[in-house]
C-alpha cells in the first residue's frame, strides 16, 4: 500500500529511486514520482501509472543530486492522477514529503492551515501534512517533523527532505519504514527488497520512531524526541529471489518456486519423529483458538480449522480480522489467536493482534515477511520461509503457510503428549516432490487458456478441507484475469448459485478421492444435466472423465495434504488465462499486495 524509498549517497540518484521504485511497485501502481535535492532546489517530477511512465519521463534527464526521496502510490484519498502523486511540497517549494498511511485528521487539519494562508492544491491528506511540517520549520527539519507529527492522527510512513538540509528525516506510525546503512550511503524504504541491490545491513523502525539520515549516519528517536539504540540486523533474502529468473511474471515463478519454498518452511521443523518449533508460547493447555486473517490467508485459516480440529479437537474459530477487531469479540483465558499473514503488515491482521492481546489472549503470527510489523508484535510464531513474494496474487505464500499450519497442529498434539502418526510426517517430507510432479503435469493447462478467456463467470465448488481451496481459486482468477468467479460449498450450490448454471458457465470441481466423493459426483452430475462446463481437479481417472469435460489429474494425497496439491493447477489457471488476456499478471488494477489502510 504505496512504497516509498530515500536516498542519501554517490550514486547515480535516479536510477537508485527508479529501481528501489520498481521493487516496490507490487504496493501500488496507480502513479508515482520522486523528488531530488539540485543545487539548493528541490526537483519533483510525477507521473499518472506505473513506474515504466515515470522512467519513461527521465529517460533523457540530466537531473543529478545526493538526496532524493521516490513514492509510488496506492490512491486513498483523491483519485489515482499526476497531481495527486507524491512527493507534496509546501508553499514554497522547500519541503517534499513522500506518505504511506492515511491522515485521519486531515480536514481539521486542512482548514487550521488554509486560515493560517497554506494554499492546499490537492484532495490528498498527505499533503497537508507537508504544510504542517513548513508552518513549524525553523531551520530544522526533525525538529518541525516531529513536531507536525504530535499534531497528527492516523497512520505515516514518511520520509521528508528540505531543500537546504542534506538529510532526510523519516517516521513511522502503522505503515513499514526500514533503514539501510551501506558505505557512505543511507536508505529509507517500505521494505527491504527496495534496497536490497545495495545493503542487507538493515534497521527496522518500530511504530513512533523517527529516523534522521545523512550518508553516514542514522539518528534514532521516539516522537518524543529521546534517542534510541536500535539493532542493525542482517536481511537473509538474496537479490537473485526479488528477480524473475528468466520467467515471464513473477506469479509464474512464484508457482513454481513451490518446491522449494514449502522445503524451506519444512526445513528443520521435522526431525526423528518429531515436530520442532520455537513457538516461545506454551500450546499444551489452549483451550480454544482463533485464527483472524485476510484474503488469501483467510482462506489458509480456513483449512488451519481442519488440521486443528481434526488433529488435536481444540476448537477453532476463523474471523476475517477486518470482522474481528470491530465486533466487540469474546476472549477466554487460554485462548490463543494465531494471526496468518504473508507480508506481516496487513493493517486489520495487526490490529486484530492488538485487540486480542489487549482483551488477555496470547499471540501467535505465521508470517513470511521475517522483521515485520506483525511478526514483531506477536508473542511467538512460525515463519514461512518461502522467501519474497512479489506477484500481487498470493500463491507460495498459501501453500507455505498450509504446511506452517499442519505443523503447529502437529505440534499442539505432541505437547498434549499424544502420538504422531508416522505415516503423515513421512508424506510431509515426500510434499516437496509431489508438488514438483503435479506442477509438472499441470503446465498443460496453458493450452486451455484460449478457450475460457471470454468466459464471464466462474464457479468453484469443493467441499470439506476443499471448499477453502474452491474459495482460494476463484480469488485467484477473479485477482488478475477480472473473471467474476465465486467459490462455494459443492451442496450449497443448490441453494442458489445453480441458477446461474448453463452452456456458457464453467463450473470447477475439486473432487479427491475422499470420503466426500461420491457427493461430489452428484454435485456433478446436477451441474452435467444442467449443461454446464465442469472443470475436475481430482486424484481419480475413469469415473471423473465420463462426467468432466476436462480433467486436471492430480496425484492422490491424505486428506490433510489434499489442498495443497489440489490448488496447484488452479493456480497455473488463473495464471494462463489472465495471460492469454494480455493482462499485468504480477500488477492487477486496483490491488496492493500490502494493504498497510484498514
Ligand atoms: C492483499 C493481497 C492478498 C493477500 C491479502 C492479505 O489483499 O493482495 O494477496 O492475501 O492482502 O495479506 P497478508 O500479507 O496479510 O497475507
Amino acid at each position: 500500500m504505496c512504497g516509498i524509498i530515500g536516498y542519501i549517497g554517490h550514486k547515480d540518484i535516479l536510477s537508485v529511486l527508479i529501481s528501489g521504485l520498481s521493487k516496490l511497485e507490487y504496493r501500488g501502481y496507480d502513479s508515482s514520482g520522486l523528488c531530488v535535492q539540485n543545487s539548493g532546489n528541490l526537483t519533483i517530477i510525477r507521473k499518472c501509472g506505473k513506474i515504466a511512465e515515470l522512467s519513461a519521463a527521465l529517460s533523457q534527464s540530466s537531473l543529478s543530486g545526493k538526496v532524493g526521496i521516490a513514492h509510488t502510490r496506492w490512491a486513498t484519498h483523491g483519485e489515482p492522477s499526476e497531481k495527486n502523486a507524491h512527493p507534496h511540497s509546501d508553499c514554497t517549494k522547500s519541503i517534499a514529503l513522500v506518505h504511506n498511511g492515511i491522515i485521519e485528521n486531515y480536514h481539521s487539519l486542512k482548514e487550521l492551515l488554509e486560515k493560517e494562508g497554506h494554499v492546499i492544491e490537492t484532495e490528498v491528506d498527505s499533503e497537508v501534512l507537508v504544510h504542517l511540517i513548513e508552518k513549524f520549520y525553523e531551520g530544522d527539519l526533525e525538529e518541525a517533523v516531529m513536531n507536525a507529527l504530535s499534531y497528527t492522527e492516523g497512520t505515516f510512513g514518511i520520509a521528508v527532505m528540505h531543500k537546504d538540509e542534506q538529510r532526510i528525516v523519516a517516521a513511522r506510525r502503522g505503515s513499514p519504514l526500514v533503514v539501510g546503512i551501506g558505505e557512505n550511503e543511507m536508505f529509507i524504504a517500505s521494505d527491504v527488497s527496495a534496497i536490497l541491490n545495495h545493503t542487507k545491513r538493515v534497521i527496522y523502525l518500530n511504530d513512533n520512531e523517527i529516523a534522521t539520515i545523512t550518508n553516514t549516519h542514522c539518528v534514532t528517536k521516539n516522537l518524543g524526541g529521546e534517542i534510541l539504540t536500535k539493532k542493525v540486523d542482517e536481511v537473509q533474502w538474496t537479490i537473485d529471489a526479488i528477480e524473475k529468473d528468466g520467467f515471464e511474471h513473477f506469479m509464474l515463478k512464484e508457482i513454481f518456486e513451490q518446491p522449494q519454498s514449502i522445503a524451506n518452511t519444512l526445513r528443520g521443523r521435522v526431525v526423528d519423529g518429531k515436530v520442532k518449533l520455537s513457538l516461545n508460547v506454551d500450546v499444551k493447555n489452549v483451550k480454544r483458538i482463533i485464527i483472524t486473517a485476510c484474503g488469501t490467508s483467510w482462506h489458509s485459516a480456513l483449512i488451519g480449522k481442519h488440521f486443528i480440529e481434526n488433529l488435536t479437537r481444540i476448537p477453532v474459530e476463523v474471523d476475517y480480522a477486518s470482522e474481528f477487531r470491530y465486533r466487540k469479540p469474546i476472549i477466554y483465558p487460554g485462548d490463543i489467536m494465531v494471526a496468518i499473514s504473508q507480508s506481516g503488515e496487513t493493517a486489520d491482521t495487526l490490529a486484530a493482534i492488538k485487540e486480542a492481546k489487549a482483551q488477555g489472549a496470547t499471540t501467535l503470527g505465521i508470517v513470511n515477511v521475517v522483521g515485520s510489523t506483525i511478526a514483531r508484535e506477536v508473542d511467538g510464531g512460525i515463519y514461512l520461509h518461502a522467501g519474497p513474494e512479489m506477484g500481487v496474487a498470493s500463491t507460495k505464500a498459501f501453500t507455505g503457510q498450509l504446511v506452517a499450519l499442519l505443523l503447529l497442529a502437529l505440534y499442539i498434539k505432541q505437547q498434549k503428549g499424544e502420538k504422531l502418526d508416522n505415516e503423515l510426517l513421512e508424506d510431509l517430507q515426500n510434499l516437496p516432490t509431489l508438488v514438483k510432479q503435479t506442477l509438472e503435469s499441470s503446465k498443460k493447462i496453458i493450452d486451455l487458456a484460449e478457450d475460457f478467456k471470454d468466459s464471464k463467470d466462474f464457479l468453484y465448488l469443493g467441499r470439506g478441507i476443499n471448499f477453502p481451496v474452491a474459495l482460494e481459486g476463484a480469488l485467484k482468477l477473479k485477482e488478475i484475469s477480472y473473471i467474476h468467479a465465486e467459490g462455494y460449498p459443492a451442496a450449497e450450490m443448490k441453494h442458489g448459485p445453480i441458477a446461474l448454471v448453463d452452456s456458457h458457465m464453467p463450473v470447477v470441481f475439486i473432487a479427491p478421492h475422499d470420503s466426500t466423493y461420491e457427493k461430489i459426483i452428484s454435485n456433478m452430475q446436477e451441474i452435467k444435466a444442467r449443461k454446464g462446463k465442469i472443470i475436475a481437479v481430482s486424484d481419480k481417472g475413469a469415473e471423473i472423465q465420463k462426467l468432466a469435460d476436462i480433467v486436471f489429474k492430480v496425484p492422490s494425497v491424505r486428506d490433510e495434504l489434499s489442498p495443497i496439491i489440489n490448488i496447484l493447477p488452479l493456480q497455473l489457471l488463473s495464471y494462463y488465462v489472465a495471460n492469454v488476456k494480455g493482462l499485468d499478471v504480477d500488477k492487477p488494477r486496483n490491488l496492493a499486495k500490502s494493504v498497510t489502510v484498514e
